[in-house]
């Protein structure tokens, strides 16, 4: 990233913001408002969890983070880029967007192929993207699966080639929307120890808060389309009354027999 915008805390520590929402309203053609005024920094580097019940936006939200959906009110910058159509190609490069069904970001007749395709708009030797992508289908265990159609994997399966296509991209900032649907509970852990080791600002949006427990320090919950809470992981997935007042339930490991 060139230039970040800094921005001094209340308690006066000087943090790098790599996200900054201003406002940010949304509403689908048939009415419905998805998104009323957001407002949200992300820290550089930090690993933010997404959570609210069915319908509360979360998905509008970070649709609009690499451009898919594009801001009707406010404005979203990634450093000091806008998020506007003369900027969608480089946002692309800076921003991985993991959509919520894995139909959505697979198109080829080949994993390998989906795969490829990012790394091959980047000016890459075909040397170098070869090596780009073989590394990352072995680190997804997918290499063995790299010339079948991505409608032939299962569900699991799917929703790690959709992850391939954006780990192969190396962006600055990773968005997941719920990761861990369909993983058993040894690729889940997988993907958390994945999740965790990766040096990125990252954003996922999960019903799985023991997954977002384990992956992130801050935590927004969303309700109605605003933002209900924003703070330290440790303080939100432990406060039984805030998470029920928005439809949510404590992460299961702090939840009493
Ligand atoms: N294409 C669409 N047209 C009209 N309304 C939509 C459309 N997509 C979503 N909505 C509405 O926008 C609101 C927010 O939907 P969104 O998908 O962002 O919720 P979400 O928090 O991601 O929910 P979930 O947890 O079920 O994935 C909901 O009221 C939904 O019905
Ligand atoms: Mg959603």
């Amino acid at each position: 990233m060139g230039s970040l915008l800094p921005l001094a805390s209340p308690d006066l520590l000087i943090v790098t913001i790599m996200l900054s929402i201003q406002g940010l309203s949304f509403s689908y053609p048939d009415g419905t408002r998805a998104l009323d005024n957001i407002t949200l920094a992300i820290a550089a580097g930090s690993s933010t969890g997404i959570v609210g019940a069915n319908g509360a936006g979360k998905s509008t939200l970070v649709n609009h983070l690499n451009g898919y959906y594009l801001a009707q009110e406010g404005s979203i910058s990634i450093g000091n880029t806008k998020i506007c159509k003369k900027n969608i190609d480089h946002i692309h490069k800076l921003v991985g967007l993991l959509f919520q069904n894995p139909d959505d970001q697979l198109f080829t007749a080949r994993v390998y192929d989906d795969i490829a395709f990012g790394p091959e708009n980047l000016g890459l030797t075909p040397a170098e993207i070869s090596t780009r992508v073989e590394e990352t289908l072995r680190e997804l265990n997918l290499w063995e699966m790299r010339n079948k159609p991505p409608s032939h994997l299962s569900q699991g399966e799917k929703r790690f080639a959709a992850f391939a296509t954006l780990l192969v991209m190396k962006p600055e900032v990773i968005v997941m929307d719920e990761p861990t649907a369909d993983l058993d509970p040894k690729n889940r852990r997988k993907l958390i120890n994945l999740v965790n080791g990766l040096d990125r600002t990252k954003i996922i949006v999960s019903h799985d808060l023991d997954f977002i427990n384990d992956t992130c320090q801050r935590v927004c919950i969303m309700n109605k389309g605003r933002i209900a809470a924003n703070g330290p992981a440790k303080d939100i997935l432990c406060n039984r009354e805030l998470l029920e007042s928005n439809n949510l339930e404590l992460p299961l490991r702090l939840q009493r027999s």
